[in-house]
């Protein structure tokens, strides 16, 4: 097997629970070596957050929301994610299941087709939306992105049995998935609905994906790739999440200003950048996010641009323009703590694992506390110390910049889902 294969099983293998890896830690990635020794992190100096293009110190709320926000997202999207296109005019919603019981009569379930295109036969959809049946008004909501189709993952048996990608080919979902279950039936009983899409239906997560995907729908005649500034994968996941906020702000039954964005791994990258573009999303919790996501660049320890970069690996995922950084991660105008600040004031909680050292959870704590003056302008909390909490320590999870480690890997423990319901209840 190659060392991309194994590595895909061993994310799959972590994500369904099966085997809770010791450690997330491969040494060598694509020729690349990896560090995890803290005194070979090396020292790094991170771009100024508060302090505007024309080198003005921003200092309050609104200085950062007029100008230090709208000038940092169009760094990240010139040089990490890539821009999007806005909402396509001709995109349509088919509420196939209009209103089923589900779940002993505990839920109404939903099934809705997004249609991103005129042609209904390709860039499409599909949402699964539960509502608590004993909601009397519009209920807030989590929205999660997976890396399954939901009849895989849902024990439910009214579903649409939907389409995956397999070795590059669409097939029927008809076989059981490596991903673990989701327990839908913990949030109804919190009051909190659950939605959630297959990443795939919005673009195919490999190398050759833009063939197929939503961004292969907007490449101009003759044209092949992407410009150097335009979407990845993640941005193209993260567009769709936008699309499925545009949904739910036509349904009465959904609170649209109380939703939650969740999603692990470079899903978790996906919930973090669809958060900050979309604004609508009242708060995000990425979990495992790692390099690209919350976890500083700059800091050499773990996952580097370097290794994404590697065409063998997740270039697809990031504009064309990140990768001019991976020889030179100093040179970049943005890093992790950049991102984490531009969720405030949203609350938004950063879920890691003590063992997953690939994604470096010290790079995302320490990325939540470089981002922490900008939730202060705000009169919010992040961490407040450069104390580093243990594993299982939940003192800072319940901020509106939390941060929470799990003892154990690459992973969302069950332990987790009950730390995200309660940072939901409070601040949804
Ligand atoms: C790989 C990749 C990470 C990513 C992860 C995942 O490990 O290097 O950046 O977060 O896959 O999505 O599981």
């Amino acid at each position: 097997m190659t060392r991309t294969l194994l590595l895909g099983l061993f994310v799959a293998l972590s994500f369904a629970g099966l085997a809770q890896p010791a450690a997330n830690r491969p040494t060598v990635v694509a020729g690349f070596p990896v560090n995890y020794q803290e005194d070979s992190v090396g020292t790094y100096t991170l771009p100024e957050l508060l302090k505007s293009l024309d080198g003005k110190t921003i200092s309050t709320a609104k200085q950062w929301t007029q100008q230090r926000r709208p000038e940092l997202v169009k760094l990240f999207e010139e040089n990490q994610f890539g821009k999007m296109p806005s909402r396509p005019q001709e995109m349509t919603f088919k509420v196939f299941d209009k209103g089923t019981s589900a779940f002993n009569g505990k839920a109404i379930r939903k099934q809705v087709t997004v249609y991103f295109t005129k042609d209904t036969s390709d860039h499409k959809m599909n949402l699964l939306i539960y509502i608590p049946a004993s909601a009397k008004k519009p209920v807030p909501l989590l929205m999660n992105i997976s890396f399954a189709a939901y009849n895989q993952t849902i024990e439910d048996t009214g579903l649409l049995v939907n389409y995956i990608w397999k070795d590059g080919k669409r097939i029927k979902a008809d076989q059981p998935t490596v991903f673990g279950k989701m327990n839908v039936e913990q949030f109804l009983d919190a009051g909190i609905g659950f939605a959630t899409v297959y990443y795939g239906d919005i673009e195919p997560d490999f190398k050759d994906g833009i063939k197929y995907g939503i961004r292969q729908h907007y490449l101009k005649p003759g044209q092949t790739e992407t410009a150097a500034n335009e979407w990845g994968a993640i941005a193209a996941w993260s567009w769709g999440l936008a699309r499925a906020m545009d949904y739910f702000e036509t349904d009465k039954q959904i609170d649209s200003k109380r939703v939650a964005l969740q999603g692990a791994s470079r899903l978790g990258k996906t919930a973090l950048w669809a958060g900050v573009k979309d604004t609508r999303y009242k708060m995000v919790i990425a979990s495992i996010s790692g390099e690209g996501g919350a976890a500083l660049s700059r800091r050499n320890y773990g996952e580097t641009i370097r290794h994404i970069s590697d065409p063998s690996r997740y270039l697809y995922q990031f504009a064309p323009n990140y990768h001019s950084y991976a020889d030179n991660v100093a040179s970049m105008p943005v890093d992790a703590h950049m991102l984490v600040a531009l969720m405030a004031p949203r609350p938004l909680l950063l879920q890691t694992g003590s063992t997953d050292y690939w994604s470096d959870p010290k790079g995302e704590f320490l990325s939540a506390v470089a981002a922490a003056p900008v939730y202060k302008l705000f009169n919010e909390k992040g961490p407040e110390t450069t104390d580093m909490p243990a594993a299982g320590d939940t003192s800072l999870l319940m901020n509106e910049l939390g941060y929470y480690m799990h003892e154990g890997g690459h992973t969302v423990l069950p332990t987790d889902w009950t730390h995200i319901i309660s940072y939901m209840k409070k601040y949804l």
